[in-house]
Order: C-alpha cells, then structure tokens, then sequence
C-alpha cells in the first residue's frame, strides 16, 4: 500500500531557532509509522537547515520545496533549479499552488516549465489545483479542476500525485463538506486515469483549513490519500497531533 502522505507547507514563515524547536517537538512527540510519510516544505532558504537536522537526528522525515523554477535558456538572477533542489535533498516539489497561481502570476506556461524541470530531477510533483469560491457557486468546480489537470496529460505517472485545494477553504478556517472532498477527489482520480496509458491509481490529497479537529475525518474519506496542510502544520503540536491521529487509526 502507498503510503499516507501527510505535508506541511510552512509557506513563508520561521526561522532557524522555529526549526530547530519544531523539528525537537515532533521527534519527541511522535513514532512515524511505515503507512505514513510525513514531508517537509520549508521556505527554500531553511532546506538545507532542515536536511541537517534530519540526518543528523536520522529523522524519519521527508523534504519538499514550495517551488521550482523552469530550466530557462537565459541567465536567471534568483532562479532555483530543480537540480539544486535535488541537490538540496528534496524528493518533492509543490506546484501549482493557488498563491503563486494569483500573486506571481503562473500561468500554464510557466507550470509546464516547472514541471519538466521536476521531472528532470525526478523530482515528485504535488501538483494543486482548485476552484475559488465564485466558480464554486458557479457550478463549474469539476469543470474547472479538470481544465487544470489537463496539464498532467502524458507525464511520467510515477512522480505525479494531486493535491485538491478549494481557494477559498485556504487559510479561511472553511472547508468543503465531505461528500463535496470525496466527489472532488473521484473527479480527479477517474479524470486523472484517461490521461494515463497504464491508469495507475494517482494519490490525491486534501488541503484547505485542515485542523487537529478535522484531519481525521478527511483522512477516513475513501479517496483521501494525504494532506497538505499550512496553517495548522507551523504549530508543532498541532502538525504532530495530527500525524499520531491519524497513526492511531492505520
Ligand atoms: P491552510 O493552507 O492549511 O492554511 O489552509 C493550505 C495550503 O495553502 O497548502
């Protein structure tokens, strides 16, 4: 069985002394069993702080970046390359997320570049995708969701999986019913399947307002294999409440 992924995006907060306390919390506060993989995305500039603490400690945890940037054919003042995020230790990338959809502008262009820098690396993709709150009243959220997995067509399907993550359940303490998570998930899954010759499973995972109140009952959900999880993931306790929560029902 793949195993149950659960991330925690730090987005664009610590610093050194947050990390080393963090990381010293959930090392004494949780036993990471085979079923789960819990992985790291820290701001690019803590990666390799965190790497060090993780092999130093022998950590059972896993690293990811919150970006990458295409490999361009001009010189990229600021560029980080997925080969440097290899290089980092990341095994993971997130792309796609909303935030930098709308505040940097990524369109399909600049996604497609991102990911064929990962796929170079061999770097897996957690790829987001989402509908924001007009286009859910609108009643196009599937509709909407399968225009953006479109991109995926044809990739390497081994190092793709999805994370399903409504804009406006984001950072706002709102979050879909569960039948809505689980009828979103199966879009993706059997929408996912026809773009793949071998129609291997994808794993999806849910992010949005995920909560040590409310990850356990996302994660019985049939087609939840994994959560992506900002705010909640910065309070050590919280994040390590979470993983022991789901840990106690596997
Ligand atoms: P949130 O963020 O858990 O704070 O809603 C999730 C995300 O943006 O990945």
């Amino acid at each position: 069985m793949t195993p149950i992924k659960i991330i925690a995006n730090w987005k664009m907060n610590g610093s050194h002394e947050d990390i080393i306390s963090w990381i010293d919390y959930f090392q004494n506060n949780v036993e990471i069993k085979n079923q789960i993989n819990c992985i790291l995305c820290p701001p690019l500039c803590y990666l390799d702080t965190v790497k060090k603490i993780v092999l130093n400690n022998k950590l059972d945890l896993h690293l990811g970046s919150q970006d990458v940037y295409a490999d361009l054919d001009h010189p990229s003042t600021g560029g980080v390359s997925g080969r440097m995020i290899k290089d980092l230790g990341c095994n993971y990338v997130l792309i796609g997320h909303s935030e930098r959809r709308i505040h940097f502008q990524e369109n399909e262009g600049i996604l497609l570049g991102k990911i064929n820098s990962a796929i170079k690396n061999k770097l897996n993709i957690i790829f987001c995708v989402g509908e924001t709150f007009e286009q859910r009243e609108g009643g196009i959220t599937k509709k909407i969701i399968k225009k953006q997995l479109r991109i995926l067509r044809g990739l390497p399907v081994g190092l793709i999986s999805v994370a399903y993550e409504p804009v406006w359940s984001i950072g706002t303490g709102k979050i879909p019913s569960l039948e809505s998570i689980e009828d979103v998930h199966q879009v993706i899954k059997s929408g996912l399947k026809d773009y793949f010759t071998n129609k291997k499973d994808i794993p999806v995972y849910y992010g949005g307002s995920v909560n040590l109140d409310n990850a356990e009952m996302i994660m019985k959900l049939d087609s939840v294999d994994g959560l992506l999880i900002g705010a909640a993931s910065l309070d050590s306790s919280s994040f390590s409440g979470i993983v022991n929560k789901i840990t106690a029902k596997k």
